[in-house]
């Protein structure tokens, strides 16, 4: 059917960026189905954001789970392959930049099925990071680049992408924000986990914090000088568990380890918190609109929107205590940036760019 719109989508980040543009696709009476890879597929990790986003069921499910890089991305590859063939979509939606956003990029474009990119042109320049070089391929290969900040706009134009190519949408993963403020409750999570006023929440996963011994024992050291300052709630992502775990991450009584929570719980954590410590990529951009002073322990952030409208900052393991120190003593702002279309309404001028394209 070539006017239809097939969405890939498969691990935690992509859920909240894909909800708001299924929305308004469905509200423009575009045809469309969500293809789940299975990438992710722990109940806390996958379904639990279907039920609280009110995201359709997909109608398939690669179910491909972990792997190594090439293993994980291989499976998906021939399970998309087969599933476009069958459906013969005018346009293959991705979302981000996980293996399952490279992957479908790759299919879809030998079948000369148009590519839209949401969140496009976001560019850490850190090859070491395998969503960088997911990034970079993806965009390469798509037909529609649609960018949630002007930086994005700035690094395709200096890859010599095609102008008419990009355009300029805002955040659907802020959409999925606004659209469930009213339902983050910081008491109601306060009272859950037994905390006071002050404390710190934080989420860690990549893998150039977690999967190094050495550098799972340099976080382990930071976040319990952290937690001697202000108890600490960590949802902890799967991929570091054991490793943290060994390291000793579970031997300080202010410090929470957790499983990952569901959307709206998390949120509601992070609501009430004196700060945030992450290595996440949309941690950066949630923290920023809900005026959490967010530390990012990596080196560089592909989302540098974040630092000059928002709350974020970078920071190493060896200053993290000093810096929280100084965040707590000052305080969360009353005001502060946010950067430019985080306004709820990305999703309607992705479902409009998308739907322009079918129609030329
Ligand atoms: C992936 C993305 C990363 C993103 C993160 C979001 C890639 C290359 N990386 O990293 O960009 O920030 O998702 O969360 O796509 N696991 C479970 N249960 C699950 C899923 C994973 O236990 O439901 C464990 C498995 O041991 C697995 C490991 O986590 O091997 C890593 O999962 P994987 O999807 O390969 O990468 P992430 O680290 O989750
Ligand atoms: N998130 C969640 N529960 C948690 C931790 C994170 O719902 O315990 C949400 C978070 O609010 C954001 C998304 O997961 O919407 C980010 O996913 P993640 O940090 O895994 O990936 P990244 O953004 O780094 O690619």
């Amino acid at each position: 059917m070539p006017d239809l719109v097939l969405h890939v989508t498969g691990a935690r980040p992509n859920f909240p960026k894909a909800a708001p543009v299924i929305r308004a696709l469905a509200d423009l009476g575009v045809p469309q189905e969500l293809i789940h890879t299975g990438q992710h597929y722990d109940e806390k990790m996958s379904d639990v954001f279907f039920r609280e986003l009110g995201l359709p069921k997909p109608d398939v499910n690669l179910g491909v789970g972990s792997g190594s890089h090439a293993g994980q991305t291989a499976a998906i590859m021939t399970g998309l392959e087969e599933i476009f063939l069958s459906r013969n979509p005018g346009m293959v939606v991705v979302y981000g930049d996980v293996n399952s956003t490279v992957a479908a990029a790759l299919v879809a474009s030998k079948l000369q099925i148009p590519v839209a990119h949401v969140e496009a042109g976001l560019r850490s320049f850190d090859m070491s990071m395998p969503e960088e070089i997911n990034r970079l391929v993806t965009d390469r290969l798509s037909n529609l680049l649609l960018a949630t900040s002007p930086d994005a706009i700035a690094h395709l134009g200096n890859e010599g992408t095609d102008p008419d190519k990009i355009h300029l949408v805002g955040n659907p993963m802020i959409d999925t924000l606004l659209a469930n403020v009213d339902r983050f409750d910081a008491d109601r999570a306060r009272t859950e986990y037994d905390l006071g006023d002050r404390y710190i929440v934080a989420t860690l996963h990549r893998p150039g914090n977690v999967d190094d011994p050495a550098d799972a024992a340099a976080l382990v050291k930071a976040m319990h000088a952290v937690a001697d300052q202000a108890e600490i709630v960590l949802p902890l992502h799967p991929r570091g568990r054991a490793r943290l775990e060994a390291a000793g991450l579970f031997d300080h009584p202010k410090l929470k380890v957790i499983d990952p929570l569901g959307y709206v719980e998390f949120l509601g954590l992070v609501r009430g918190a004196s700060a945030v410590v992450t290595d996440s990529g949309g941690v950066q951009e949630e923290t920023t609109m809900l005026g959490v002073p967010c530390l990012t322990l990596r080196p560089n952030t592909e989302r540098p929107v974040t630092i000059t409208h928002g709350t974020n900052r970078l920071v190493t393991r060896e200053a993290l205590p000093q810096v929280v120190a100084d965040v707590l003593a000052a305080g969360r702002s009353e005001t502060w940036p946010t950067p430019p279309l985080w306004d709820g309404h990305a999703g309607e001028r992705i479902a409009a760019v998308i739907k322009q394209y079918l129609r030329d």
